[in-house]
């Protein structure tokens, strides 16, 4: 199937400069404290980089690989870690940095995942939400934007493995394609 790409809906002036802005709120919650940012591959390298060089508290970062389980258009709730942090999480602030919310269930999994390690507090930055999916009640504490129900794709984020290096945000036209 041959997709194509929209307009261009968030360009990457508008995401660093978010970025800055939410970086400029962690420093904020976390004054004197230390943070581990914990991104999800491989969508949310690119957001994670912008946000952590603003970053002015001490900061660690990790990485994780989560997968979920579904049907081929929603998740299921049902997530596998593929690859976990190498990171100590005990008594530590976590916050996970991920690409886009869709219908939560990815995210809500995760958080439970971190808080059965003892961390001392764990919170969400998201670059992308995409309220009219969700299925789990999922507090975002970080968000660059809202995103309507549309396919994204575009700075880090991908259809098919495609479109992560495009410097903006955008969307597939092709109406059948929905969120995996
Ligand atoms: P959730 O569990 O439904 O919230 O799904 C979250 C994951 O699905 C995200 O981390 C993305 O990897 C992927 N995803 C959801 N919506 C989109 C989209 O519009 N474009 C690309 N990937 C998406
Ligand atoms: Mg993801």
């Amino acid at each position: 199937m041959s997709e194509t790409i929209g307009k261009v809906l968030i360009t990457e002036e508008q995401i660093q400069q978010r970025a800055k802005e939410i970086a400029a709120q962690i420093d904020k919650d976390f004054k004197g404290q230390e943070i581990l940012l914990v991104g999800t591959l491989k969508g949310a390298v690119m957001w994670m980089s912008e946000v952590m060089k603003h970053i002015t508290v001490d900061c660690k970062i990790d990485f994780v690989i989560a997968s979920s389980y579904g049907s081929a258009t929603t998740s299921s709730g049902i997530i596998k870690i593929k690859k976990d942090v190498d990171t100590n999480i005990a008594g530590k602030n976590i916050i996970i940095v991920e690409d886009i919310v869709d219908t939560g269930n990815t995210l809500i999994k995760l958080k439970e995942h971190f808080l059965n390690m003892q961390p001392k507090s764990v919170k969400i930055c998201s670059m992308l939400d995409k309220p009219s999916r969700r299925e789990a009640d999922l507090t975002i504490d970080y968000i660059g934007f809202e995103v309507e129900n549309l396919f994204i794709v575009g700075y880090g984020l991908d259809f098919d493995q495609k479109y992560r290096d495009l410097p903006y945000i955008s969307y597939l036209t092709n109406d059948e394609i929905e969120a995996e």
